[in-house]
């Protein structure tokens, strides 16, 4: 960290001087932490667009140039290169693992990708069209009171705690998917890749093997790259704000799982399929569409981002894999077809262009969970697999924060001054 420069602020006739931090990719922060103290000012910032809640060494996300790294690694090489669990082991531990270090983690996803057998009766205590994002919140904020011995965490711990959670969410989400669709669990199969072993979990049934095509299990390896960070999103936000009260694990991830249901978040994805189903299903001219968009009536789902004022790099990838996975495996072509006219005609449209609004990385992620054959309930609990890496690094991160205090923002305040208390019979 870098203090040098300095801000000076005036408020009235005095003046406060500001350090300002700057961070490794060069980006500036004005540290305003003694400024409510010395001046009785807070600052305003509804959504926090200009706040930095913390310093970070995970993720960084420029989003004028479109550029996503996970620990100084670009998203576009880990997503050629890399796999989803070498990922994983990037974003939690710091660093790539040699070969070594990712066959030990590897073997300890498989030993603890199993539930605790009791744990399978709370999947019946929910209703058959129960969401699967509340099973999964609900599941994994209950999995602290099976494992006490990880309510705490320490470095000796870290590693059981992290393959608990990355190996199970994966079974959780399969499990609650077979129970929505009345279908018996599958248990997983510890000789199988982390993304071959989920679709086993998903598709297969007691007597039919599913096997997957590695198209299919390619596209699964590069959502879940895609979406394992994402810096301070809502979701990750929420992780840490959860765990700078020193709660668990498990219930601060769980936490995040409800942030991310949301349809600005995660269920973004599942609202641009409805969004692409109902341009085809009532013959909705794409252009006629966005011209209801333009009139403010509905936001165009899939489409801009709070950071991200380029391309999204995501959604780069993604609309690659969707054409991938569509040329080897079929699929809709139609919806994709919509897509890329939808794209193209915002693309060339003021409204859009002015607003700086593109593609992000929901834009074409529901084609290819459709094409995997994942219904769209699931959709965000196939985000929320991905993005478990990103919650874990930053849930610890923050514990190991030594500038780390609870979050505790401050308001304006806009409520009736004091006033006295009226008995109920002279209102
Ligand atoms: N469609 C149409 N107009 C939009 C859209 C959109 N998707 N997004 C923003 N705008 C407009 C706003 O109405 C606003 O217009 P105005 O200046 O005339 O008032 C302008 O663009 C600026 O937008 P903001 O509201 O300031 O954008 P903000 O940063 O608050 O919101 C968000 C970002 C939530 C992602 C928003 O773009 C949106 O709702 N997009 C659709 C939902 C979506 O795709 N979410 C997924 C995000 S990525 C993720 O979570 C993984």
């Amino acid at each position: 960290m870098n203090e040098e420069k300095r801000a000076l602020l005036t408020i009235g006739d005095k003046q406060y001087d500001l350090p300002i931090i700057v961070g490794s990719e060069n980006e500036h922060g004005i540290d305003i932490r003694s400024l409510r103290q010395d001046s009785g000012c807070i600052t305003f910032d509804p959504g926090y667009g200009n706040t930095g809640s913390c310093q970070s060494s995970i993720t960084y996300v420029n989003g004028e140039e479109g550029a996503l790294h996970y620990r100084g690694y670009p998203l576009e090489e880990l997503a050629e290169h890399s796999t989803f669990i070498e990922t994983a082991m990037l974003l939690i531990f710091g660093k790539l693992p040699t070969r070594q270090e990712r066959m030990f983690f590897r073997n300890m996803l498989a030993e603890e990708e199993l539930l605790h057998e009791d744990l399978l009766h709370h999947f019946n205590g929910f209703p058959p069209n129960g969401h699967p994002m509340a099973i999964l919140s609900a599941i994994i904020n209950s999995l602290g009171c099976y494992h006490p011995d990880l309510l705490e965490i320490s470095d000796d711990t870290l590693h059981r705690a992290v393959a608990k959670i990355i190996s199970q969410v994966r079974t959780i989400a399969a499990f609650a998917y077979k129970k929505s669709i009345g279908q018996p669990i599958m248990y997983p199969d510890p000789t199988l890749s982390y993304c071959m072993n989920f679709l086993h979990m998903m598709f297969s049934i007691p007597y039919k093997h599913y096997e997957p095509p590695p198209a299919a299990v390619e596209a699964v390896e590069l959502f879940f790259i895609v979406h394992a960070d994402h810096e301070q999103n809502c979701s990750a936000s929420t992780v840490r704000m959860v765990g700078s009260s020193q709660a668990n694990l498990f219930a601060s991830i769980s936490a995040g799982i409800c942030a991310l249901w949301g349809r600005l978040h995660g269920g973004a994805n599942s609202a641009v399929m409805q969004m692409l189903d109902e341009i085809r299903e009532r013959g909705i001219g794409v252009k006629d569409y966005l011209e209801r968009v333009k009139k403010q009536e509905f936001l165009l789902m899939g489409f801009g981002h709070r950071v991200y004022k380029s391309f999204d790099p995501r959604a780069k990838i993604m609309k690659r894999a969707a054409h991938n996975l569509l040329g080897s495996m079929g699929g809709d072509d139609e919806i994709i077809h919509i897509a890329q006219q939808m794209e193209e005609a915002a693309l060339s449209d003021d409204y859009f262009v002015s607003r700086k609004l593109y593609p992000n990385v929901d834009f074409y992620s529901g084609i290819i969970l459709r094409a995997l054959g994942i219904p769209v309930q699931m959709f965000p609990v196939m985000f929320a697999i991905g993005r478990m890496p990103g919650w874990i690094a930053h849930w610890y991160e923050e514990l190991n924060d030594p500038q780390t205090r609870i979050h505790r923002p401050r308001q304006i305040y806009t409520g009736p001054t004091r006033r006295q208390y009226i008995p109920i019979d002279e209102r």
